[in-house]
């Protein structure tokens, strides 16, 4: 894990293994109490209430989650549809994701997606 931190840069710290809310795992609940893709800001701030997180913990998470690629078919409709996304950004993401087909294909989903850097937390306050 440190080192696979590393190759992203940033920062490391120690972090305890397991877990400290149940012995055991349950899939189907985790599953449902997940927050989805499609969720929009007051989803997810009622989202993050009902497991005792706060709008705080609903920005460091959502920031931690910025290292990688997402789907086509997961943002696909709301590059096509939203009124409220940078348009510059949606006409980026259209560039490799088509109104239909390329499901599979991937983005990032920050500028800085192989990087752990505060560039998510920085495009949110513009
Ligand atoms: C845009 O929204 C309409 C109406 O909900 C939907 O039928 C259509 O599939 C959406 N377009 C894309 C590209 O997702």
């Amino acid at each position: 894990m440190k080192t696979k931190l590393l190759k992203l840069g940033g920062l490391t710290w120690k972090v305890h293994l397991g877990r400290r809310d149940s012995t055991r795992a349950w899939k189907d609940l985790a599953n449902s109490a997940l927050p989805s893709a499609s969720m929009d800001l007051l989803l997810l701030i009622s989202n993050f209430k009902n497991q005792g997180l706060n709008k705080r913990d609903l920005v460091a998470l959502s920031g931690g989650h910025t290292n990688g690629l997402s789907q086509c078919v997961i943002f696909r409709n709301r590059i096509y549809n939203a009124t409220n996304i940078d348009l510059t950004f949606a006409k980026e993401r259209r560039a490799t994701c088509p109104r239909t087909g390329g499901n599979t294909n991937l983005a990032p989903f920050d500028p800085t997606p192989a990087r752990f850097d505060t560039a998510y937390f920085k495009n949110l306050m513009k």
